[in-house]
């Protein structure tokens, strides 16, 4: 099965974002990974709602929304009018977890659920089976271009057992390091969905490096 692949607008240009949203468009990436931040949960500020109206507009795939923000209940329906097909929020900004994640699913979103690189996979051994996706941060999040934190490989294993364990057919979305070196080791353990920004957008050719990371080979770390 090769990897969905979701480049992360966050590190497009905005000056030119119609013409980055039609490369995706055209290129073999699955879905558009939109990294929404508040200032408050994560040390940045990225963009809102003007932004995925214009995704909303030009883009012809799944919009995948990673909400880094404080209380995401309040904005669960309006992600929801402005197009978003898959929502996800941070295990740690959310009290009510389960009632959350209803609170998607209720508006016609997969659930989503992103976990920072401190947070244990165990904390969602309760609620596994009702996520359709584990964002699992292999960077802390706020911005792109960060060195990949290697405990995620081992992270990324525990994960999947306990998806296969609990009977989850949740997908698990690898966010942040993505890159050539780190993409075939983590298909190795497990990952299903693969969110590259810089690795994509700082490319001489980004539809290239989409299709080469839609056709990476799985592989063990050498030891
Ligand atoms: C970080 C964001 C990521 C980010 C990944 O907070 O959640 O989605 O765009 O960027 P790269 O691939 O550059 O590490
Ligand atoms: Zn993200």
């Amino acid at each position: 099965m090769k990897p969905i692949i979701a480049p992360s607008i966050l590190s497009a240009d905005f000056g030119n974002l119609q013409r980055d949203i039609e490369m995706i468009n055209n290129s073999n990436a699955d879905w558009f990974h939109v990294d929404v931040m508040d200032g408050v949960f994560v040390p940045n500020i990225s963009f809102g709602f003007p932004v995925m109206k214009t995704l909303q507009q030009h883009a012809k795939k799944t919009l995948d929304v990673h909400l880094m923000i404080v209380d995401p209940d309040r904005y669960i329906k309006a992600f929801a009018q402005a197009g978003a097909n898959i929502l996800s929020v941070h295990y740690e900004t959310c009290t009510h977890l389960h009632r959350s994640l209803q609170a998607i699913k209720a508006e016609g979103m997969k659930a989503g659920v992103a976990i920072n690189p401190h947070t244990s996979v165990q904390l969602l051994k309760d609620i596994i089976a009702d996520i359709d996706l584990v964002c699992m941060m292999s960077v802390n999040p706020g911005f792109g271009g960060q060195q990949f934190i290697e405990n995620t490989y081992s992270k990324c294993a525990e994960l999947k057992s306990l998806i296969i364990q609990k009977n989850s057919s949740c997908l698990i979305e690898i966010d942040g390091g993505v890159n050539d070196k780190t993409a075939p080791v983590l298909l190795a353990v497990g990952a299903d969905v693969l969110v590259a920004g810089n690795y994509v957008f700082s490319a001489k050719n980004p539809e290239a490096t989409i299709a080469s990371l839609k056709n990476t080979t799985p592989h063990t770390l050498q030891a």
